[in-house]
């Protein structure tokens, strides 16, 4: 996958977004989400399916549940990646959810959605890298990613990433049908979110 992996690293973080990139052949913006996005978001949950839907931690094809997703960007503790077609619609987001307690100021939470026409093609890792350093910019330490037990292909693609799973909590998700599931934390830890990062070239930008 071609993203301008040189503007996305070094760039200072105004300039950074909105980034071009090819996904499977088409052309894309990676973007920060802004106020007016919310009926994009509600255009993007609509074409999910029933099975992503029941996943989702907030039911984002009500106007409401948006609407609080869209306040929480003026809070400097959450951001959102959009990952945009050339139609302007959404295909995937990162969100970059931190602690609001003040003893897990330096933990945020990672959900990516990638919607079903550009997965296994490297959106996920692409929003990942990229969320990466907007939760570091954000000062994060350390990053997790929950999901239920059932999320099996979820687990594997976080792992992929470099997370590892940290703690299972039992029948800790109440589903929207009354269902209760087992949820999975993984983390990644700050010593490998660093490496990762350096890898990238990520630090040293940082540092300029
Ligand atoms: C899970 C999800 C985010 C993956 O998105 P994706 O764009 O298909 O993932 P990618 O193509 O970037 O794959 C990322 C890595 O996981 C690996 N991977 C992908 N699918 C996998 C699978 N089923 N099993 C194991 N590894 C897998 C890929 O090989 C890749 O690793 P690599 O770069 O080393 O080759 C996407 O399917 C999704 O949005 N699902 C519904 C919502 C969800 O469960 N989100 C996670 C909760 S926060």
């Amino acid at each position: 996958m071609a993203i301008d992996p040189l503007r996305l690293i070094h760039a200072s973080p105004d300039a950074r977004y909105p980034a071009t990139t090819t996904i499977g052949g088409r052309p894309f913006t990676l973007r920060l989400m802004n106020q007016d996005d919310g009926p994009l978001v509600i255009t993007f949950g609509r074409s999910l399916s029933d099975d992503d839907q029941l996943y989702l931690r907030r039911d984002i094809t009500r106007v409401g549940e948006v609407n609080a997703w869209v306040r929480r960007l003026s809070t400097q503790q959450f951001q959102t990646l959009l990952l945009v077609d050339e139609h302007g619609d959404i295909g995937a987001y990162a969100n970059v959810d931190r602690s609001g307690v003040p003893w897990m100021h330096h933990v945020a939470e990672l959900r990516v959605l990638v919607g079903e026409p550009l997965r296994g093609l490297g959106t996920a890792r692409l929003l990942t890298e990229a969320a990466f350093r907007v939760a570091l910019e954000m000062g994060v330490e350390k990053i997790i990613g929950q999901l239920m037990v059932e999320q099996v292909d979820a687990i594997a693609v976080f792992r992929s990433l470099g997370f590892q799973p940290e703690a299972l909590l039992r029948d800790h998700v109440k589903d929207r049908q009354g269902g209760l599931h087992d949820l999975v934390i993984l983390s990644c830890q700050v010593g490998s979110l660093g490496s990762k990062l350096e890898m990238y070239g990520v630090t040293a930008a940082l540092a300029e």
